[in-house]
């Protein structure tokens, strides 16, 4: 089953960079050999998304790392969906742990979020995990249910092609403390299963769920073996070239 879903890697650069480092990671990027069958995606901060799109490969798509639930307006700070696509990039991560736990958003915030950039013709990438004491509490499932429904009520069916969930449990963020592959194969198939159940059949078979938390050139083969994990969202290592690695892992 999980050979019919392309792997997809993401490399999210959060506040990280400056045009000369970015230089080094696009250079890295369009010289490497990256593995046809894997999709691949970076998520520069938003003043280097343009840049980024004007000299990274085609083959290698652009996210934004967040944007707001309107069109346009006196919002000050944000971005718009339509401001992402005005620069030829397709994708936007929402949900990420740290926009809500460092600044607040809530799931009814994200799911609104989900839902316009879904209607102003935007890929998602949707992030979801459970924090330490959650995941200690026995929680983790309540957790990533709760958030993944706040997610999956925002989306129409003929919507969720292009849709990837990101299984990020909070834990395993910047801390080289990766979720074991049987760790993160249980809540990816925990997640397709409440999906068949409560989404349908169809759609939890071919939704990619990526697993995300100190994913690093040693740890990614093992856990792309496993077969409801079908991409990573990377951080720290998505700025080393390292992160070639991972994208190639499922050729390794
Ligand atoms: P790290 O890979 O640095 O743990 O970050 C993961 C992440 O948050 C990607 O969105």
């Amino acid at each position: 089953m999980a050979s019919q879903r392309k792997f997809v890697v993401g490399g999210n650069w959060k506040m990280n960079g400056n045009k000369s480092s970015i230089d080094g990671i696009i250079s890295f990027l369009n010289g490497g050999q990256l593995d046809e069958n894997t999709e691949v995606i970076v998520a520069p901060p938003a003043a280097y998304l343009d840049y980024v799109r004007s000299n990274v490969n085609a083959s290698v798509a652009v996210a934004a790392q967040n944007c707001y639930k309107v069109a346009s307006g006196a919002f000050t700070g944000e971005i718009s969906a339509s401001m992402i696509k005005d620069i030829g990039a397709d994708w936007v991560i929402l949900g990420h742990s740290e926009r809500r736990h460092v600044f607040g958003e809530t799931d009814e915030l994200i799911g609104e979020k989900v839902k316009f950039a879904l209607s102003q013709g935007l890929k998602v990438i949707a992030c979801i995990g459970e924090k330490l004491e959650e995941r200690e509490a026995g929680q983790t499932n309540d957790v990533v249910f709760r958030q993944t429904k706040a997610i999956a009520d925002n989306i129409g069916a003929e919507d969720w092609s292009r849709v990837v969930i990101a299984y990020e449990p909070v834990w395993a963020i910047g801390t080289g403390k990766t979720a074991t592959p049987d760790q993160a194969q249980a809540v990816h198939k925990d997640l397709r299963d409440w999906i068949t159940q409560n989404v349908s059949a169809d759609i939890a078979q071919n939704v990619r769920i990526q697993y995300g938390g100190s994913v690093n050139a040693k740890n990614c083969v093992e856990l792309a073996a496993k077969p409801d994990i079908d991409g990573f969202l990377v951080g720290g290592a998505s700025l080393k070239p390292d992160f070639v690695t991972i994208v190639n892992a499922r050729k390794a």
